[in-house]
This record gives structure tokens, C-alpha cells and sequence, in this order.
């Protein structure tokens, strides 16, 4: 029995059938207790004898099981480390072979900045859909069928003539209202498509960051302030703003915000188009039928909110002359800049 139990156990490779093992020669109906049970028609001196020899096995086929346990816990263990260890150094070794690890687009890179500004500044950070029904896009946004700021944007329809492919992020502001109730200040960052012409400064699908905040006795110089400061936060220094009248049917008074071009310090070059200033943002204060549209009391609250166009300021950031490399993706693009 010894000789089979010390060949057979070499074979046993993992835990469980180690157990079935065990039980086939020690168990209850195992070898050792067959053999024990053939002890009855033995002299007590002969039987004594047995007993200790059986004794002796017991405890060597025991320890050996032991053992062998240890052994097989151990390959275990040693096995899954080879299978589930990581290779922390792999951009290395990707660059032996030639490889270039991936990195951040710029536009994500400047996303994720802007993310971080508006969190540290205790801003909430809301999502909404690419695909959007006529009411969040334009109606409650005070921009009612027919009005002619409806062709302003060139909206991509679809076929049912109720859902589109929304023209601005200025949908955030309906959906935002209808989760928050005032006081409140959020952002939501995304892409957005309009039906244009294309050329080195315009993209069909572009991405803004939409902003409002609503309060008590909020005034455009609260706006003012607080859009400069944000600029000065992006671009990490002091920045000149200039604001224009601007029309956007949900502002009242509404503006457009120009800073002046950081390339040129304000002389003109061919990023700002010769006129020393960027445009940044469309801005103003939330109108009334807007804050209505939102269940707010326009007598009781006010508010500003904006829209930052986000590709043109990854394209100063960055020195990107078009924005068509933007949606290249083109690898050689990326890989040229580093995160933000
Ligand atoms: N939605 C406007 C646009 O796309 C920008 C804007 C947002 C203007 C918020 C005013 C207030 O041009």
C-alpha cells in the first residue's frame, strides 16, 4: 500500500484532488482502515505489532500529504503571479520595438483642465445628450419655431423632424434646471454639430462647455469678474477681455467676449485673424422665459450662463492653426503634445 500511496501522490497536482487522495487512503472507507479492519483474525501479539506499523504509515503517509499540499499551494501561487503581474515599464519597451504609447488629445487634455477649474470652484458637472429633441435645443431656450435665430445655427435633423443633433451645449442649462433648484452653478462640457462650411477655423461637430449660475442679485459685473478670472485660471496669467453686444434669444442683455490674442499680445497674426482679439464665449444674463421654462421664479432669481467654444481655445493653447486637425485623428497630431 505504501509503495502505491508514494507512487500516486507525485501524480496529485492541485488541492482538490489532493483531498480525494487523502480520503482514498486514510478516509473512513479508505485503504488503511480496509487493512485495520483484517486486524480481528490477528494474535494480540501479532496484532499489536500491526497496529503500530499501521500507526507508523499513518503518520508518514500524513505528512507526506502535508507536504506535497504545500508544494502544490505554492506552484499555485506562483503560477497566477506569472499570468497576473503587470509590466509597469511598458511604454518603454513599446518604444524598443519602435512603438509609441498613446496620449492625451490636446482637446481632452484642455477638457479635463477646465473640469478641474470649475470643480475647484465648487461648480457641479453635468452631462447631456448629442441627440436632442426641438423643446431642450430651442424651444425653452425661448427660441420658439420660426424664430429666425433657428437658422442661425444649421441644424442636422432627423428624419422625424423632432430630434437633432444638438447646435449648442445651451441645452445643459434646460436639462440642469430641471435636476437643480436655485441657488446653483454648473458646467457641461461636449461636442456639438452645426451644418457649415468647413475651413481651418470651422468643423461640423465642435465641442463647447456651457455654464450657468443662478443666484440672488447676480449682475453682468459678477459675470464679467467671473469670466475674466476664469480665462486668467486657463491661461494661468492675466488676461485682457473685451465684451461685445451679442444676440442669443436666451440672454438679456447678451455679449460676446473677446480676450485679446495671446499669440500677438493684441498686434494681429493670422490666428486672431489680424484683429488682435479672440473670440472666447457668448454670454449674458439667463432670460426671464428661461428661467420659466426651468420652474424658477424669475422675480426671485437671476443668473448669467455662457458658452465657451472649446476647440479655438485648445487651438491658442496649443499654436493649432486648423481646427481640422482637431478630428484628424491623426496620430502624428496627438502625439505631439503633452497633458495639460
Ligand atoms: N449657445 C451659444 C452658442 O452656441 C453660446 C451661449 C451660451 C451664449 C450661453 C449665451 C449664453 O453660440
Amino acid at each position: 500500500m505504501l509503495e502505491d500511496f508514494k507512487t500516486g501522490i507525485e501524480k496529485v497536482q492541485s488541492l482538490p484532488d489532493m483531498a480525494q487522495f487523502k480520503a482514498e487512503y486514510l478516509g473512513k472507507k479508505g485503504r488503511l482502515k480496509g487493512l485495520m479492519a483484517g486486524m480481528r483474525d490477528l494474535s494480540p501479539e501479532e496484532r499489536s505489532s500491526f497496529g503500530a506499523k499501521a500507526n507508523e504509515a499513518k503518520q508518514f503517509m500524513e505528512k507526506l500529504i502535508q507536504e506535497q499540499s504545500t508544494r502544490i499551494e505554492l506552484e499555485e501561487i506562483n503560477s497566477r503571479l506569472d499570468k497576473e503581474w503587470q509590466d509597469i515599464s511598458w511604454t518603454d519597451r513599446l518604444k524598443d520595438k519602435g512603438q509609441q504609447a498613446a496620449g492625451l488629445h490636446p482637446l481632452s487634455s484642455v477638457m479635463r483642465g477646465l473640469e478641474d477649474i470649475f470643480l475647484s470652484m465648487g461648480f457641479d458637472i453635468l452631462d447631456g445628450p448629442h441627440i436632442e429633441d426641438e423643446y431642450h435645443n430651442f424651444e425653452a431656450l425661448n427660441i420658439p419655431a420660426n424664430h429666425p435665430a433657428r437658422d442661425m445655427q444649421d441644424t442636422f435633423w432627423f428624419q422625424d423632424k423632432k430630434h437633432l443633433l444638438r447646435t449648442h451645449t445651451s441645452n445643459i442649462q434646460i436639462r440642469g434646471m430641471e435636476q437643480h433648484k436655485p441657488p446653483f452653478k454648473f458646467v457641461g462640457p461636449g461636442k456639438v454639430f452645426r451644418s457649415e462650411a468647413l475651413d481651418a477655423s470651422h468643423e461640423a461637430a465642435f465641442h463647447q462647455l456651457e455654464g450657468m449660475m443662478v443666484g440672488k442679485d447676480i449682475s453682468v459685473s459678477h459675470m464679467i469678474h467671473f469670466l475674466r478670472t476664469l480665462l486668467s485660471e486657463i491661461f494661468q496669467k492675466e488676461i485682457k477681455v473685451r465684451l461685445r453686444p451679442g444676440f442669443f434669444p436666451f440672454v438679456e442683455p447678451g455679449f460676446e467676449l473677446d480676450y485679446e490674442c495671446l499669440l500677438c499680445g493684441g498686434t494681429g497674426c493670422s490666428v486672431c485673424k489680424q484683429v488682435g482679439w479672440v473670440e472666447a464665449l457668448g454670454c449674458g444674463m439667463v432670460h426671464p422665459n428661461v428661467l420659466k421654462a426651468g420652474n424658477i421664479d424669475p422675480r426671485e432669481w437671476n443668473g448669467f450662463a455662457f458658452g465657451l467654444g472649446v476647440d479655438r481655445l485648445t487651438m491658442m493653447r496649443y499654436h493649432i492653426d486648423d481646427v481640422r486637425h482637431i478630428h484628424s485623428g491623426d496620430l502624428l497630431f496627438s502625439q505631439q503634445f503633452k497633458a495639460y
